[in-house]
């Protein structure tokens, strides 16, 4: 067995020098805010929150931020050449910018991460309206990714000053995502054990879980993970590298198109993955698919679980187990034509980690979508 596995929670007498409430959004530089908006709407099920643009006084972008439960997007949208936004999205295509932490004191989660060697994004900026006011502050990661942190104990908006509301006659019934269970970050070669340390060091998590390139390879390529969770658990993150294969591996194919390191997948968590995967299928969404010759052992694998098979074969639906319970997950194709970044849409059933046989699986899976795209 090459995996290892640690309590999920952090057990120390020191307290915990960057609380965090888990995600309080995610944000997509995009080509096209309004048209992704339109999609995350009709695909996923989210509803219209906020709006800022020219019309609220923001002169060079466009942000439109959409909710489903604690699920909240920001697609945003640069309105000029001369951005760096509109060089991001040049270079990099859609993808994750920000990944923002719900914290208490966005000053104190500066100072604390900055002074341990986190490199800063955003000092302490205090943004204020007639609803109160929101603390932003934040430090760079992986890539050209940042983490923000988000304190808006003082606001009672909706979203943050700057915002209007976005009123919409277009409400899609939900498809039952609840928030961001997991983001997962892809490094460069050797890059791996540097972030490791960087969350370990700057923002005091923890490593739960390791998968080496014995744990998830194929004949032709491998990668290596490691899953990094802050104290409570809320926050997960976890990094992968590419390991030595015979051809391409699916991280390096990552790297070619993202043009550097960055965000691979956000895993959503649902109360109900049949009932979620079988509605955003209804919708379009396409997921990877599984060999039925999965599900011929998975339950000698994971044991007994509450679920019938069946529906689970027949979306794709992948099941594992960690030493507190078992997980359902499935992952949903590239959401746009880069092979860059995908959803997974996750149900835990008492599992607060992650399993081995389904970073196989996906592996697995991966693999034959990017031979398919002549990329192997
Ligand atoms: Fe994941």
């Amino acid at each position: 067995m090459n995996s290892t596995t640690v309590p999920n929670t952090i057990e120390t007498t020191q307290a915990d020098f960057l609380p965090l409430h888990g995600t309080d959004y995610v944000e997509f530089y995009v080509g096209n805010a309004k048209q992704a908006a339109h999609f995350y709407k009709t695909a996923f099920g989210f509803q219209s929150l906020a709006y800022a643009g020219p019309e609220t006084g923001m002169m060079d972008k466009v942000s439109y931020v959409i909710r489903q439960n604690k699920l909240t997007f920001v697609l945003t949208t640069p309105l000029r050449i001369d951005n760096p936004i509109a060089d991001h999205i040049y270079k990099h295509g859609d993808g994750v910018k920000v990944i923002a932490l719900k914290v208490d004191d966005a000053k104190s989660a500066y100072e604390e991460t900055t002074k341990r060697g986190g490199k800063s994004y955003m000092q302490p900026e205090v943004l204020k309206d007639i609803n109160g006011e929101v603390v932003l502050s934040g430090i760079h990661t992986y890539g050209e990714t940042v983490h923000l942190f988000v304190e808006r104990k003082n606001y009672t908006g909706l979203f943050m000053p700057g915002f209007r509301e976005w009123k919409s006659n277009y409400n899609p019934v939900s498809t039952g995502l609840l928030y961001v269970d997991h983001c997962v970050g892809n490094v460069g070669w050797n890059q791996m054990n540097p972030w490791v340390k960087f969350y370990e060091d700057v923002m005091g998590f923890r490593n739960i879980l390791s998968f080496d390139d014995n744990d998830i390879s194929t004949e032709y390529s491998a990668l290596m993970s490691k899953v990094m969770s802050n104290g409570n658990g809320y926050v997960k993150f976890p990094i992968n590298e590419p390991a030595e294969g015979k051809k391409k591996s699916q991280v390096e194919e990552y790297f070619d198109f993202y043009n550097g390191e960055g965000v691979q997948h956000v895993a959503i968590a649902t109360a109900d993955i049949v009932a979620t995967v079988t509605e955003l299928q209804k919708r379009g969404i396409e997921f990877l698919n599984i060999p039925d010759s999965y599900y011929e052992t998975v339950l000698d694998r994971v044991g007994k679980i509450d679920e019938d098979l069946e529906p689970l074969q027949k979306l794709g639906v992948l099941i594992d187990r960690d030493d507190e319970g078992y997980l359902l997950q499935i992952f949903s194709k590239p959401l746009e034509d880069r092979p860059t970044l995908f959803f997974e849409i996750i149900q835990r059933k008492g599992a607060q980690s992650f399993g081995k046989g389904n970073f196989k699986a996906l592996f697995e899976a991966l693999e034959r979508e990017q031979d398919a795209r002549g990329n192997l």
